[in-house]
């Protein structure tokens, strides 16, 4: 798809994948908007790339999404909604008893899950009116093979892969041609994975990947290691499993 002259909406804009990606669309001569929870972060954001129009919202509050949508309707709309907000806490051992396991469940599924439907619900008619649209949803390598000290948060982005395979295909039965991406990132280094010392990729080339895919029309980006892990999960589940899940992290868990 052509991103040139397109308007964009990155949720969770402010830092991380979100806000590379932001520059790499301005600089493609994109508009773009970027949303987050901390007004400091987006000043930031605002002061290196000035171009970008900044709005506080937080993406499990509806009251939040709703006066987005409106203020993002009087300024003239938006083409693609990209959907990259997201949350991760990380799991202590699901076998013993702990009430912070349903409350951190509960905060994963509300943003990376429950938050994107509500948006999109949003966005719908919007973006569906637009000659030439997306949204893109960001799952994650952990959608292919849970995380065992991620394991909740894995379980929020398999949620949210059905959702998105389910709504292209929904787009395809009532013939509009809204696109719908996942995103499928591998370990990219942001203040999410600051404590991983594994393999990571930069979030420049992450939003490399991304725009490639959008151009392409790839439907299902898959960048880096996420690429050749496709068909390794396929073949090789139990070698994947162990790729995610090597021996060492077994001592978290205990
Ligand atoms: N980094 C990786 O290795 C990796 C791998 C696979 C998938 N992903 C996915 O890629 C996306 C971006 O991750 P990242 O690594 O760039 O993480 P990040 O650096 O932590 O950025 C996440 C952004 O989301 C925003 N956010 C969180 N909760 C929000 C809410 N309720 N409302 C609005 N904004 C919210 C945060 O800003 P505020 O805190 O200011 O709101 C932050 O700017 C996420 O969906 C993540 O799950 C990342």
């Amino acid at each position: 798809m052509e991103l040139k002259g397109k308007t964009i909406l990155i949720t969770g804009g402010a830092s991380g994948i979100g806000l590379e990606a932001a520059k790499q669309f301005l600089e493609i001569g994109a508009k773009v908007i970027i949303t987050g929870r901390n007004q400091d972060k987006l000043d930031k954001a605002k002061k290196l790339y000035p171009e970008l129009t900044a709005i506080k919202s937080d993406l499990a509050s509806p009251a939040d999404a709703e006066l987005l949508y409106s203020r993002i309707k009087e300024s003239g709309g938006i083409d693609i909604l990209y959907n990259n907000a997201g949350v991760l806490v990380p799991t202590s051992n699901l076998g013993k008893a702990d009430d912070k396991h349903a409350e951190s469940a509960a905060y994963e599924m509300e943003i990376n899950y429950l938050g994107v439907i509500r948006i999109n619900n949003i966005f719908m008619d919007m973006l569906k009116s637009r000659k030439e649209a997306a949204i893109i949803n960001t799952t994650s390598i952990l959608s292919m093979v849970p995380s065992l000290i991620e394991a909740t948060y894995s379980s929020s982005k398999v949620a949210l892969a059905f959702y998105t395979v389910s709504l292209r295909e929904h787009m395809r039965i009532i013939g509009s041609s809204l696109k719908i991406f996942e995103l499928v990132p591998p370990l990219v280094a942001t203040e999410m994975t600051a404590e991983r010392n594994d393999k990571k990729i930069t979030s420049e080339e992450m939003a490399k990947g991304l725009i490639k895919g959008l151009q392409g029309d790839v439907y299902t980006i898959r960048v880096g290691d996420a690429k050749i892990f496709d068909p390794i999960r396929r073949f090789f589940p139990k070698l994947a499993f162990k790729i995610i899940n090597p021996k060492k992290t077994d001592q978290f868990l205990k």
